[in-house]
């Protein structure tokens, strides 16, 4: 990796993604195996900064740093002096003057983590930003795809739901387009994405459609808490409507087991899935979690293995 940062899924090469992917399906067999921690990241120290709540993504990156041994400390938004009415900024060039190697960022704003490396020295490394880039999450689904496939190349993927607000379908269309998938979107009108790489995409407008075309559905939870920043407030009637369109639900999946599902996380359980599609012997989404661990383990150690500053 020729950068300390991982700002973008546009950060890395194919070949970067593939060699971070192999790492990770090693990092996971040793996880899973309980292989002791290693110490490539002794003496490293690493600030969880979240602007955003997150339940998987600081969980993974904070285990994926204690067991390549580095030293974590995370900071929340909430209950800091954010609430004093301190600038992002401010905060960043705060959190860099304590000397961390690593910030690992997730902001509800985009360009957050622009603003942020141009203040700091850290390597900054992107755990969610707005609504436009989440890259470990790509990869980690790259990962667990390849894993139950054995090939992304030709696989026919379409992202159902919420794409406009979702910065895990922004990153996804961007690398596994690259990795030779072919992606479709699926949503209501005024929840599709009007990014360049989105605007290539087949669209489908529902998910019975997809579902004919599809190998693998990556589903999207509605994200309502961003409806506000865009015009997109008419674009659900009501549940039973969008489940009716947009839902996999247990009789679809029933009716096609071959299906493989994705979901990021967090799950609106009854929305946009059943709960026995979660737990489903077709469903990756447990899966997802585990490689966010593995995949996390192997963006860290290829950001700041080579880059030792010996504070
Ligand atoms: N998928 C994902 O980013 O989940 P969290 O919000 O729980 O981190």
């Amino acid at each position: 990796m020729s950068v300390p940062h991982l700002l973008s899924t546009t950060d890395l090469s194919v070949d970067e993604i593939h060699a971070l992917i192999n790492s990770a399906h090693t990092f996971l067999a040793g996880n899973l195996r309980g292989t002791p921690n290693t110490q490539s990241l002794n003496n490293k120290r690493i600030v969880l900064a979240f602007f955003e709540a997150s339940t998987r993504t600081r969980l993974s990156f904070e285990t994926a740093a204690h067991r390549l041994g580095a030293n974590t400390l995370v900071f929340q938004a909430t209950g800091s002096s954010v609430e004093k009415g301190e600038s992002f900024e401010e905060t960043i060039e705060t959190l860099n003057a304590m000397g961390f190697d690593a910030i690992v960022l997730r902001h509800g704003s985009n360009g957050a983590h622009s603003i942020a490396r141009r203040h700091s020295n850290m390597s900054v490394i992107n755990a969610g930003e707005g609504w436009i880039e989440h890259p470990t999450q790509a990869l980690l689904d790259a990962s667990s795809l390849l894993e139950r496939m054995g090939s992304i190349r030709g696989v026919r993927v379409c992202i159902v739901g919420d794409i406009k607000h979702s910065r895990v379908a922004h990153s996804n269309i961007e690398l596994l387009t690259r990795l030779g998938a072919e992606v479709s979107l699926c949503a209501p009108n005024e929840l599709q994405s009007s990014s360049p790489l989105a605007a290539e995409c087949r669209k489908f407008e529902s998910i019975a459609e997809a579902a004919e075309w599809a190998q693998v559905l990556c589903m999207l939870r509605i994200q309502r808490e961003r409806f506000i920043h865009s015009d997109a407030s008419h674009a659900i009637q009501s549940i039973e409507e969008y489940r009716n369109r947009f839902a996999w639900t247990t009789e679809r999946n029933l009716k096609q087991p071959e299906m493989l599902i994705m979901h990021p996380g967090p799950v609106n359980i009854g929305v946009e899935l059943d709960n026995e599609v979660v737990h489903a012997h077709n469903s990756l989404v447990h899966r997802q979690v585990s490689h966010g661990v593995a995949i996390r383990m192997a963006v860290l150690e290829h950001i700041l293995a080579p880059f030792s500053k010996n504070i």
